[in-house]
């Protein structure tokens, strides 16, 4: 049995990523910035979270939002000063908020002087910097790799100056870093210890698997492996890194690695000198079905090292919300909250998105407003603070101008303020699934072992000492009794409901056997010997 008091914080933690541009504008330029995310650092520790994950905020020219990274030790203009993250980290940490920042070791912005040196000259010292090749013998790119934004084509761009081409994983502005050179890999390291020496307590890393460029192979790929990513000596760059971060007591490392096939995503954790956690996107791609979730479950716990630990998220910057994800109107929100109940009391580190504890859908972007190369403005449409009608058309998040992308047309009601006065909300719902967390040492410690129930139902028993929870979600829209014939492990003497994502009264006593799930109900049951 795993004690408590022994545990690295991050294995008790659910994290929080903050989009820093959608959070808070407290300048109201209609930007969110870094004061902003200070101010509402409040509302964080009301809802429970532990710690926050800040997407970029270093200086950057924001051709991809500030993934393409110009100064790895400066704050954007944009977000504030340093002395406003300063302020920031300590506000957060004396709220008990633990801090990871976004690294980006991929790739840099075409502007970092790194880059500007590397494309002066052929023999520049820094040219061994990037990744730069000859055209091929029929003249084209070196090779058929594409951009990860499709809209990128090539991942190649002819540099006229010096005749050669350079790769990008992603845009063109931001240029792969050769990681296979020491001075790129000791740079790098420092901008970690750079952050590391502030205080921050750790890294979400951007685009892990694509670090490693084993060699170039000309064609001849499947299409899937048109894309550079998952060499094998990308574990040993991670090992390098894992180091710097094991310079410094209690830091946390989790790495961003899009690969589906969970047998490849588990290597990133398996080995304990690589990353303490992964995000996995297996769970968010699948439809909504009890079936699949749980065969995703089913098979990363399988899959995991007995002393990893396991890392779930449903919604991110990257991808399409949730709420909008699993369907519309009604069904789309009791479906939301469903997969709220799912996500929260699955084992291990939970990660959630701004808005995602609002029920926020995606918000759609008229052609003409679209910002970003890769169809990602729905998911990044700035939280809504407080009704309209009472906070003007910025709806709590900006006092000025317009907000870089459009706000929801149903902030009126999907905002935080009015969430938070209504007991029945989603906000709520969260809320008190983190105090659940909090509450039993079985959600944030206890085994995971799925229970046969009816296929409609994904079903899991989490169990820490004498203390036994229950998570039975109905995926469907029918009423179901999901255990009609408990079995000696699920029959307890005494059955209590601690929440319902759907209408039910709790807490209260409840009998197993005789119990019918809502359509797209979740219930947390706490069982008793
Ligand atoms: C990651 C980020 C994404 C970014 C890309 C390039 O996938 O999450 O937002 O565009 O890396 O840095």
């Amino acid at each position: 049995m795993l004690d408590e008091g022994s545990q690295p914080w991050w294995k008790l933690a659910t994290v929080y990523q903050v989009y820093p541009r959608s959070f808070y504008d407290a300048d109201g330029d209609g930007i969110g910035d870094l004061r902003g995310i200070r101010s509402r650092l409040g509302y964080l520790a009301w809802l429970g979270v532990d710690a926050i994950w800040i997407s970029p905020f270093y200086r950057s020219p924001m051709a991809d939002f500030g993934y393409d990274i110009s100064d790895h030790t400066d704050v954007d203009p944009l977000f504030g000063t340093p002395d406003d993250f300063g302020e920031l980290l300590a506000e957060a940490h004396k709220s008990g908020i633990h801090v990871l920042l976004d690294w980006v070791p991929n790739h840099t912005s075409d502007r970092h002087p790194w880059f500007l040196e590397s494309r002066e000259s052929r023999t520049s010292s820094k040219r061994d910097w990037y990744i730069w090749r000859d055209r091929s013998p029929e003249g084209g790119p070196p090779n058929d790799w594409i951009s990860a934004f499709p809209r990128a084509g090539s991942a190649w761009t002819w540099d006229p100056h010096t005749e050669q081409y350079y790769l990008h994983s992603f845009l063109p502005q931001q240029p792969d870093l050769n990681w296979a050179n020491p001075e790129v890999v000791n740079a790098m390291h420092a901008t970690l210890r750079f952050w590391l020496d502030r205080g921050v307590d750790g890294f979400r890393i951007d685009a892990i698997p694509e670090l490693a460029k084993d060699s170039l192979p000309r064609s001849g790929r499947g299409p899937a492996e048109l894309r550079p990513a998952n060499w094998p000596s990308v574990h040993d760059l991670l090992r390098g890194i894992r180091k710097v971060v094991d310079e410094y007591p209690a830091r946390v490392i989790v790495g961003e690695v899009t690969i589906l096939d969970q047998r490849h995503v588990v290597t990133y954790v398996n080995s304990r000198d690589g990353l303490h956690l992964v995000h996995n996107f297996s769970l968010l791609h699948q439809p909504w079905d009890a079936r699949r979730f749980r065969h995703v479950v089913d098979e990363f716990e399988r899959l995991l090292a007995t002393d990893a630990w396991p890392c779930w998220l449903l919604n991110n910057h990257d991808n399409a919300r949730a709420a909008s994800r699993y369907g519309n109107g009604i069904r789309g929100a009791r479906r939301a909250r469903l997969a709220a109940l799912v996500l929260l009391t699955l084992r291990g580190t939970p990660f959630l998105y701004q808005g995602e504890e609002l029920g926020l859908e995606n918000v759609p972007v008229p052609r003409e407003a679209t910002v970003d190369v890769n169809g990602r403005d729905p998911q990044r449409s700035p939280m809504p603070w407080a009704p309209p009608s009472r906070a003007g058309p910025g709806a709590g998040f900006t006092s000025g101008h317009r907000p870089w992308l459009p706000l929801t047309d149903r902030a009126e009601e999907v905002n935080a303020a009015t969430q938070a006065d209504d007991p029945s909300s989603i906000l709520h719902l969260y809320r008190r699934i983190l105090t659940a967390r909090k509450r039993h040492p079985a959600l944030r410690l206890g085994g995971y072992e799925a229970v046969e129930t009816d296929e409609a139902v994904f079903g899991y028993l989490r169990r820490h000492g004498d203390e036994r929870l229950l998570v039975l979600s109905n995926f469907s829209d029918r009423e179901v009794r999901p255990l009609p014939t408990a079995t000696a492990r699920t029959r307890p003497a005494r059955c209590s409901l601690l929440l319902s994502t759907g209408t039910r009264q709790t807490p209260g006593k409840v009998d197993l056997m005789a119990l019918r799930l809502e359509p797209e109900e979740g219930v947390l049951l706490q069982l008793s010997p």
